[in-house]
């Protein structure tokens, strides 16, 4: 009786998961005509008011100043307002994730980590920095 009822549960599962495969046969994920450049954007696009919340919660603020984020006052890093004044989001993305790939004027590598945030902060960081900074 009980292996009946298993083999009832199997038969239900695997149908559900057939049904499922098939329902995915249809898709299709590119339009057949593309007018204009496409571009893929190398840095995802991010939300920069969901990014201050971000720069304080990570601790960014403990060592920088950003202007317009309440809290962000630390003075062990550079003003990121002043240094990535021009710079765009494929560097401020990579100071964020590499922080010694370049290295401030006046400050020394190895003291700012690699900061622990999930792909959508970081797209939310880089959103801010740039916006903050007046970025190309
Ligand atoms: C323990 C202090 C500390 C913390 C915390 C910290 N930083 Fe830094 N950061 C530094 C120092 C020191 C530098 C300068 C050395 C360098 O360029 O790596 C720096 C450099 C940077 C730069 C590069 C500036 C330039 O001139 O190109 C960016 C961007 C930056 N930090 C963003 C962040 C963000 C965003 C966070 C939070 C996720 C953060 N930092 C957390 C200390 C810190």
């Amino acid at each position: 009786m009980r292996r009946v009822t298993l083999l009832v549960i199997l038969a239900i599962t695997v149908g559900i998961g057939v049904a499922a495969c098939n329902s995915q046969g249809t898709v299709e994920p590119f339009p057949e005509t593309i007018e204009g450049d496409v571009e893929a954007p190398e840095v995802a696009v991010g939300d920069a008011g969901a990014g201050a919340v971000v720069f304080i919660d990570a601790g960014c603020g403990g060592c920088h100043v950003l202007a317009g984020v309440d809290g962000a006052t630390g003075t062990v890093g550079p003003d990121l307002t002043v240094v990535l004044a021009g710079t765009d989001t494929a560097y401020i993305q990579q100071s964020i994730v590499t922080p010694d790939a370049v290295i401030s004027e006046g400050f020394t590598a190895g003291i700012m980590q690699p900061a622990q945030v999930s792909d959508e902060e970081l797209a939310d960081l880089v959103a801010l920095l740039h916006e903050s900074a007046g970025g190309s």
